[in-house]
């Protein structure tokens, strides 16, 4: 979708966040039955980091990310109008965007969450783009962020592998249309398919002694997996084409594939698909596992770190995941 752009976006940095554990596949074969051989051919993940000991959450990780990027160009957190956190695993449900809001000392920003599992970040980065281009704010920071292994079981050998913890930021601005970076989106749900990946608030057998009311508390993630393998990789390429189409942009001329690193196999498949050259795919996730919405911003961070993206390449981003929820940003890069 073209936007009704009276300006445009520009990105002016980014920034990630990782715990300090790394947690191997064979350090998991000592928890559950499993292999780092059997893990790294049907993912491509050797490693991830987790979130452990009881004085750090979420909101460490995000904070630290969003200094990163702020330090990076030396901007005041005062600068700062809206603050979206992009994540499905806060560590308050009313909202954790505020406290990264008081902890970065953005005091004029507005902040809220947002949440749309591993999608949440283009979701983010797109509503971010929204409030810059009408001209609300100025000033926006996004953040992708999630502690997933907070939300695994595990002893469920099919999930426990995949999650990793992190956090990644973006600060973005208003600026003229000629400069505009987002050039353009394209993005879904499916909500018929939630139940392919869904982390579901439970109710207890029995109701209160005196009221009918019935209360629980949220478990852990449960995942289809095939069902959410083949959802990826059939409409993961069919978002980028239509994105791609709706902007006269060829295929032939992207530089960098950066999806939603949630599986190696998924990663090449969507490239195969498009005829990409794998060469273009940027790929962390061996280090860090499934980060959930943090994983597009951490890989960009990274890639930006390594200089690989040149001026004006230009990237396409795809996030997907649960709800079913997915979607496509295309971004031109400038320094
Ligand atoms: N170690 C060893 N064996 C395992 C493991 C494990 N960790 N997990 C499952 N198995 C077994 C199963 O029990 C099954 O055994 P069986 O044949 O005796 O019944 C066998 O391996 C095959 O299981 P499948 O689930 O069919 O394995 P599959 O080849 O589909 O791979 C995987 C599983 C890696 C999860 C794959 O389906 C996948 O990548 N799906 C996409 C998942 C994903 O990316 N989710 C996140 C995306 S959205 C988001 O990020 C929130």
């Amino acid at each position: 979708m073209k936007s009704l752009m009276m300006q445009g976006t520009q990105i002016l940095a980014t920034g990630s966040a990782v715990p300090d554990f790394s947690l191997s596949n064979e350090q998991i074969s000592q928890i559950v039955e499993t292999s780092n051989e059997w893990i790294l051919t049907r993912t491509g993940i050797k490693k991830r980091r987790i979130l452990t000991g009881t004085h750090q959450s979420i909101i460490d990780l995000a904070v630290v990310a969003a200094l990163k990027a702020l330090n990076k160009i030396a901007m005041d957190a005062s600068e700062i109008d809206l603050i979206i956190l992009a994540t499905s695993s806060p560590n308050d449900l009313f909202g954790s965007a505020s406290q990264i809001q008081a902890k970065i000392k953005a005091n004029n920003a507005v902040a809220f969450d947002l949440t749309a599992a591993c999608s949440g970040f283009v979701l983010g980065m797109i509503t971010a783009s929204q409030f810059l281009q009408n001209g609300s704010y100025k000033t926006v920071l996004v953040i992708g962020a999630d502690t997933l292994s907070k939300w695994v079981n595990w002893s469920d050998r099919s999930t426990c592998i995949l999650f990793g913890d992190g956090a990644g930021a973006m600060i973005l601005q208003s600026c003229s249309k000629l400069d505009n970076q987002i050039l353009g989106f394209q993005l879904n749900t499916d909500g018929n398919y939630c139940n392919h990946l869904s982390l579901l608030y439970e109710e207890e057998i029995n109701p209160h002694p005196i009221l009918n009311l019935y209360q629980g508390s949220f478990k852990y993630i449960s995942m289809n997996g095939k069902e959410v393998y083949k959802f990826a990789v059939s409409q993961v390429p069919l978002s980028i084409l239509k994105c791609l189409n709706s902007l006269n942009i060829d295929v032939n001329d992207i530089d960098w594939l950066l999806l939603h690193q949630a599986n190696d196999r998924i990663l090449t498949a969507v490239a195969d698909k498009l005829s990409i050259d794998t060469n273009k795919i940027i790929m962390n996730l061996n280090k860090y596992g499934n980060t959930s919405a943090a994983s597009i911003p951490l890989a960009l961070d990274e890639a930006l770190e390594q200089k690989k993206i040149s001026n004006n390449d230009l990237i396409v981003i795809s996030g997907f995941g649960a709800g079913l929820t997915w979607g496509t940003a295309i971004i031109k890069w400038k320094y």
